[in-house]
Order: C-alpha cells, then structure tokens, then sequence
C-alpha cells in the first residue's frame, strides 16, 4: 500500500516525485492563452474589419459607440482619452474577458501556467508560505458571480447577433431570409458560449442556492442538474468557447479583408 512520509518533506521549487511529462499541461495552457491575449487585444485596437455585410464580430458586439451603423449609443464619446486609440471593442471586452480571467477552471489553470503556483500537482512550488485566495490581491477573484450576470447578457446580446446575421441584403434597399457559413460560425459560437456560462460554478449556487431542499422545487432542480451536467465539461467548453470566439472573429475579419469568400448555404 502506497504511504507518505510524514511530516512532509519540503521541496524545493520544480522537485518532484513524478516522472510523467507534468510541465507539458502548464506549458500548452501558457502559450494558448497567450497567443489568445495577443490575438484579442491585437484584435480589439485594429477598430476596422469587424463587419462583414451582416456579420459582427463577438469581440466588438455590441457596438457602443462608434460606427453610426451599429453604435447604440452614438460616435466615439468625447471622454475618451486622446493618448489612447478608440476602439468599440476596448469599451466591452474587459467584462468577457474579466469573467473568464475569474473563472474557477481557468484561475488553477492560469496559477501553474502562468507563476507556477505550484506549477503541477505535486510539484515543489517557488515560495514557501501559501496565502490562498482568502487575502489581497487574489480574494478579488471573488468577484466572479457578478460577472456571471454581465455574461448572460452578454450571451442575449450575441444571440440577437446570430439572429441578424439570418438577414441578407436582397440588393433592393431590403433583406431577406439566408444562411452563410458566418452566420453558423456565429452560431456555433453562442452555442459555446452558453454551454461554458451556464455551467459555471456560480451559476450552480444560484440556482441551487439558498434552499433548505432543492428536491421541493422542480424547475430550480431542472435548471441544477441542467448547469451540473454542462458543468462536468467546463474545462472543454472553456477551450472550445475560446477557440470558438476567436475564430468567429478571425472568419468575419478575414472575409471583411477580401482573403476568404463566405459561402451562401441559403
Ligand atoms: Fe468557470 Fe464560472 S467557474 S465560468
């Protein structure tokens, strides 16, 4: 029977028992994610090619302010700061991407990946003490839940988007009804999406929450095990929905460009 040695031993950073390949984890999370952050942020300043006929991009949707065609509000606001250059996609993507930055899966992710903290499971970390995420700067992380309400409307909003993208232009001054492979590529994306935000944890607690015995109340039950379900998948769906969302950018700014063709199904 295996046993440990007690007390434990401290290791000294990278020390380990293991001889399966543990840094490859850490290593493949490091550079997706960073090759994701260079993307979206290289994306978010270009403030052009976000467009393609009826096709928005999911990183600049929904426009604010900016282009007279999509701005909800109006043009670029006159409080923005001159030093920096205006981009919509500056003004909503934060909240996104704030609410993934605080995701349960992506934070033990991104804690070995990113400071080896520790950089696998049961290998020696670079520090001695432990301060968890109970103290400063790491309890903010706490904020995760309200983030969770802004990603649900976020998911409306892209939703509608998906919807506009079934409009063509009849080339008559009105629409009509169509499907191209952008408007599945948007799809798909919600579709990710929503699998990755209704199975976050906190939406687990707030279905669930706050009831002496969940059985007595069937839908909040329903919509439980619905989120429980989506939930064993979250790592999968927190890649495939950030695939998802950066290539549905890529697909509208490469036709946008002129370098891909969409392709009419309908
Ligand atoms: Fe991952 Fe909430 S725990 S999105």
């Amino acid at each position: 029977m295996a046993h440990a040695p007690l007390p434990l031993a401290h290791r000294g950073f990278g020390e380990t028992l293991r001889r399966d390949a543990w840094w490859l984890q850490p290593l493949v999370v490091l550079t997706i994610l960073s090759a994701f952050v260079v993307y979206a942020t290289w994306a978010a300043f270009q403030n052009a090619h976000y467009t393609y006929g009826n096709y928005l991009s999911p990183f600049y949707s929904p426009v604010l302010f900016g282009d007279p065609r999509f701005a909800w509000i109006g043009p670029k606001p006159e409080w923005w700061p001159n030093l920096l250059p205006f981009s919509p996609a500056l003004i909503i993507l934060p909240f996104p991407g704030l609410f993934r930055v605080t995701c349960y899966y992506y934070r033990g992710a991104y804690y070995k990946a990113f400071w080896a903290d520790p950089p696998n499971c049961a290998v020696g970390e670079p520090r001695n003490s432990y301060l968890g995420e109970r103290h400063f700067p790491l309890i903010i992380q706490n904020i995760h839940r309200y983030f969770l309400y802004i990603a649900v409307l976020f998911l409306l909003i892209l939703a509608h988007d998906v919807w506009d993208a079934l409009w063509f232009d009849n080339g008559a001054g009105g629409v009509r009804f169509g499907i191209g492979v952008g408007t599945l590529v948007l799809a798909l994306n919600v579709v990710l999406l929503t699998c990755y935000t209704l199975g976050c944890h906190s939406m687990r607690h707030i279905v669930g929450g706050f009831l002496d015995q969940l059985s007595r109340h069937p839908v909040r039950k329903k919509a439980y095990d619905c989120s429980s379900c989506l939930n064993r998948w979250h790592m999968k769906w927190a890649w495939m929905s950030l695939f998802g969302v950066a290539f549905a950018d890529l697909y509208i700014r490469l036709c946008s460009m002129g370098v891909w063709h969409d392709w009419r199904i309908l």
